[in-house]
């Protein structure tokens, strides 16, 4: 199927699902001003939005009215507009790219709800059209009476997060893309990285390379931590300087037409693991091996989250770094002093994607569950990362009421040598299927012996 008539499919399939009679208004979301300036936050449409109209701009609102059907509402741009920012893409063209019979000005918008008053409506993708209507051209929601039903928007946006898990052809085919983009930029990053430069130089050579790979931007803040910022699960990159003797973790996905691509990598800067570092290294590799090896269909994410700690918890206790049986380690969370968040989660038009945990399920407030952000049965055509990790945190490590109540499962003294190693992680981007789950980021390096192939490149240059 191609994409237009894809996002037809898509559209037809909530229209019949909803089981709701009334108007339907799925808006992409208006830009956010950034206080004290003249300017705005870069702008991303509503996934919902962008899920179901295949657009990225900014004001747009998709709407369904059971006689009418679907319609796009899009700014056209006045003379002020023309002369800052450029025409814009012509409503005729919009439409044809949402596959869409009818797309109207958004200045048409307040008058065609007008003719609406006191028809039921659900909202989906960005609430702002409630909170803010006049910035889409709109009398106040007490003028205009609406009859918005929460139930049957809550039950519209549930759709969408579950149409959403399973990827079609086209999604995956700008996941594989978005994945080839971040090779180039995990690759770069291996290759050229010198003691001396700082994380932020190093950020800027990797996102060069999505960009040059037709990334229009990163999935996400890319995340650079030498040394023991490592540790730092989302560290924003700093100055600080790589230095000889330092492990670097770096999480950065390029983002693909909307796709995310999400990739951790972590390397040596003097172009080897030494000592603990390679014993902690191969430990992480060889517990996300396991878990991609074991994710298939009907696989429960939490499970596999499970069962990645225990194999964790095992292979600390024989570097002896914890004491005590695997399974009742886990089972106390002593695991999670060191691996903290959960495995992975969904991925697709955002990053941390919809649809994580299964309807009815909530996530846990266990210290080594409540950062687990999948919680469903896998199925094919699932895009889900998989990303153990081990860090040296010593917000936690250091905290007196954690170190009493695992006083018996850590040998602290080992701990307390492992001071500024900082973390590793190693993320990859994982498509299941009835066979082998299919790695969208297989091609970046991730054994010993290639990352340290390429960290050679770097400092024999
Ligand atoms: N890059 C964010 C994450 O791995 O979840
Ligand atoms: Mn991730
Ligand atoms: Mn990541």
């Amino acid at each position: 199927m191609d994409e237009r008539s894809q996002l037809a499919a898509r559209r037809e399939a909530i229209a019949r699902g909803a089981g709701f009679h009334g108007v339907l208004l799925v808006a992409a979301g208006q830009p956010i001003p950034i206080a004290g300036t003249d300017q705005s936050h870069e702008f991303h449409a509503h996934p919902d939005h962008r899920y179901l109209a295949g657009l990225d701009v900014p004001g747009a609102v998709l709407t369904l009215d059971p006689f009418e059907g679907w319609q796009l509402f899009a700014p056209v741009p006045g003379i002020e507009d023309r002369v800052w920012v450029g025409d814009g893409v012509p409503l005729e063209e919009l439409a044809a790219r949402a596959a869409i019979d009818r797309a109207r000005p958004l200045a048409e918008l307040d008058t065609w709800l007008e003719r609406r008053r006191g028809e039921p409506m659900a909202i989906a993708g960005n609430h702002d059209i409630l909170h803010r209507p006049e910035r889409y051209g709109l009398a106040p929601w007490e003028a205009l009476e609406p009859d918005v039903h929460r139930e049957a928007s809550e039950h519209i946006s549930q759709q969408l997060a579950e149409m959403r898990r399973t990827k079609d052809a086209d999604e995956l085919e700008r996941m594989r893309a978005a994945g080839a983009a971040s090779l180039r930029g995990h690759v770069a990053a291996m290759r050229l990285a010198r003691p001396g430069m700082t994380e932020r130089q190093v950020e800027i050579e990797i996102e060069a390379e999505f960009f040059r790979a037709g990334a229009l931007r990163t999935a996400y803040g890319s995340i650079v931590g030498s040394g023991p910022n490592g540790a730092i699960l989302h560290i924003a990159p700093s100055n600080r300087d790589l230095r000889d003797g330092d492990i670097v973790m770096v999480d950065a996905g390029a983002e693909i037409d909307g796709y995310a691509s999400d990739v951790s990598r972590t390397w040596p800067v003097s172009g080897r693991f030494e000592g603990a570092q390679r014993d902690l290294y191969q430990l992480v590799l060889s517990v996300q091996e396991a878990a991609i090896a074991d994710a298939r269909p009907g696989k429960e994410y939490r499970e596999l989250h499970l069962e990645a700690c225990e194999r964790m918890a095992r292979g600390l206790v024989d570097l002896g770094i914890l004491r005590g049986d695997p399974a009742s380690l886990v089972e106390r969370d002593a695991h999670a002093l060191f691996f903290p968040h959960g495995l992975g989660h969904m991925l697709g038009l955002a990053t941390h994607d919809a649809g994580g945990c299964l309807a009815g399920r909530a996530p846990s407030d266990r210290f080594g569950l409540k950062w687990l952000r999948a919680d469903l049965p896998l199925q094919s055509d699932y895009v889900v990362t998989i990303e153990p990790g081990f860090y040296v945190i010593d917000a936690l490590l250091r905290d007196p009421l954690r170190r009493e109540q695992y006083h018996d499962a850590v040998n602290w003294g080992r701990v307390d040598g492992l001071a500024g190693f900082g973390g590793i992680r190693i993320e990859d981007d994982v498509r299941i299927t009835a066979g082998e789950a299919e790695v969208l980021t297989a091609e970046i390096p991730k054994q010993i012996d290639a990352v340290e192939a390429l960290r050679r490149e770097a400092i024999e240059r």
